[in-house]
């Protein structure tokens, strides 16, 4: 763990690598400290995941809640893995960060009693607050943005992260693609990752097109720490239509349920929660009633909310809903789970510091632990806002130590035995193809996994090379390919189910697992994407 905190003689130069939440919060609280700052961001600023939040921002605000509380929720979603130091800090700061967006112009939602707030799967109270009904992310993208616009942050749009700059083992700066398509070199005395997360695997994804764990693969490829990829949390309600929209769990929290191609709820009997189980177990569920029927999506059925309410609560998802062609204040929509989330990713300690000196992670790239096996609703802007917090004090501190992590459910993966010889690029002379590859990560590391399936999925993986780095796509190509690997040899390594990760072949799955015993997976062309 890292020695006690000394404070830097002058403020240091902080290099921030990413435009959601966690890279701004980073900046802008860098900056206040009067660090010098340049943030760098792949695309426009404001294209992150972030902006794409609906459900919101879970924090024990009110008399009926508690910190306390949130912990035991949190602890029981991440099904026995998720880090209690780090719950701890999660749910005791959130408030005050919560109060804090306030204070940087989020405007979020109010009724009579004040802040608006929503239930979502998994939670024991209503603690969601939420802006603009189902555009939280972008409210908060956009109240940051304009923050950091006042702040004396440099700005560089369209600029990716290539490499991290290492010297004699400390983190020095980094290697960029500029905006006019040059690799620079920009050195720093601190790095911050905050470039979100890799949904771009999986052949269906939530995630924008930005999401290809660039942060994670450089920071690997650099020798820091990561674990958990494995734990990938799959939604389980993303509109069966093309780009697999997402359908927030917080219209399950209003009373949707969730239907079979006959209009039977398959939840009830399942889990207590029914509909508002932990994410895992419902996209699992969902899953599996898909396979019984042959592949075609099941049904959310919201029409009991009526259309004034779904309008007025949701106004981005009806325009969503109905761009796609439904009516769903009248029929049930078609919906099927998405890669969402990454749990895992580098590892840090409380603090965000990484395993390398100077290099710090905070949002989705990160693995605080907060997130266990399986991720709480809502509970990924929360983290971003904390730990965002905490990095922007520590890394004031100098020199920064490098850490271990707080307490990490498995190994780095860097310490599994073939972790190196999975990484490395360029195994096979075949150039990667990213659809191929992002159609075998559906396929192979999916809802649901095994060791043959897996170690196939290795072979096939082993038989391609990254294409030489020459401009964004080839660089994220790169990342998408030693971050599959790692991620397979990670599956591979855990022969139990457990969250989100579930092994047909672990002879407890079938006890576990929503439904009958394991049943034959959808096929990867879904009926939708037939029709689309
Ligand atoms: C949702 O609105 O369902 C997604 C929120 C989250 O990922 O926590």
């Amino acid at each position: 763990m890292p020695g006690p905190s000394v404070p830097a003689a002058s403020p240091p130069s902080v290099l921030v690598v990413g435009g959601g939440i966690a890279g701004l919060w980073t900046a802008v609280r860098a900056a206040e400290a009067g660090c010098a700052v340049e943030l760098v961001t792949k695309t426009e600023l404001a294209e992150g995941s972030t902006r794409y939040a609906q459900g919101g921002i879970a924090a024990a605000l009110f008399p009926d809640d508690s910190a306390a509380r949130h912990f035991a929720d949190t602890i029981a979603a991440g099904a026995g893995l998720a880090d209690p130091a780090a719950v701890e800090v999660l749910c005791e700061e959130g408030p005050a960060r919560v109060r804090d967006l306030i204070r940087f112009g989020v405007g979020f939602d109010r009724d009579d009693s004040g802040l608006e707030r929503g239930l979502e799967a998994a939670h024991s109270r209503a603690r969601i607050v939420h802006a603009g009904g189902d555009a939280t992310g972008a409210a908060i993208e956009a109240a940051l943005v304009a923050t950091i616009r006042r702040r004396a942050v440099a700005v560089h749009e369209r600029t990716m992260l290539l490499d991290l700059l290492v010297e004699g083992g400390v983190v020095a700066g980094a290697r960029l693609l500029d905006a006019d398509g040059r690799i620079v070199e920009r050195r720093a005395d601190r790095v911050v990752l905050a470039t979100g997360g890799a949904g771009q695997l999986f052949r269906h994804t939530t995630n924008p097109a930005v999401a290809t764990g660039d942060g994670v693969a450089a920071a690997a490829r650099a020798g820091a720490p990561v674990a958990d990829l494995e734990f990938v949390q799959f939604h389980p309600t993303a509109l069966a239509a093309p780009g697999t929209p997402l359908i927030s769990e917080a219209v399950r929290g209003e009373g949707a349920v969730l239907v079979d191609a006959s209009g039977r709820r398959f939840l009830p009997g399942l889990h207590p929660l029914a509909e508002l189980a932990p994410r895992d177990v419902v996209a699992r569920a969902v899953w599996r009633t898909m396979a019984e029927q042959d592949g075609a999506p099941v049904l959310l059925d919201a029409t009991a909310l009526g259309g004034e309410f779904l309008a007025r609560r949701f106004p981005g998802l009806d325009l969503v809903v109905r761009e796609a062609g439904f009516d769903w204040s009248r029929e049930p929509i078609p919906v099927t789970p998405a890669a969402h989330y990454a749990m895992g990713g580098i590892v840090v300690d409380l603090d965000a510091r990484t395993g390398l000196p100077n290099l710090f992670a905070v949002g989705e790239c990160a693995r605080t632990g907060v997130h266990g096996a399986n991720r709480l609703a809502s509970n990924s802007l929360l983290e971003a806002a904390v730990f965002a917090e905490r990095a922007a004090r520590a890394l004031l501190a100098a020199p920064s130590a490098p850490s271990a992590p707080s307490s990490s459910s498995a190994p780095s993966i860097s310490e599994l035995p073939d972790f190196h010889e999975n990484r490395a690029s360029g195994a096979g002379d075949a150039v990667v193809d990213r659809e191929a590859l992002r159609a075998l990560m559906w396929e192979a590391v999916g809802l649901e996994r095994s060791a043959a399936g897996l170690a196939a999925a290795a072979s096939v993986l082993a038989g391609w090379c990254a294409p030489e780095v020459r401009d964004r796509r080839s660089a994220e190509d790169r990342n998408l390919l030693e971050l599959a690997r790692t991620t397979v040899a990670a599956a591979l390594a855990r022969p139990t189910s457990v969250g989100a990760h579930f092994r047909t072949d672990d002879p407890d799955a079938a006890a576990t697992a929503p439904g009958a015993a394991p049943s034959p997976a959808p096929t990867t062309s879904a009926p939708f994407e037939e029709a689309a």
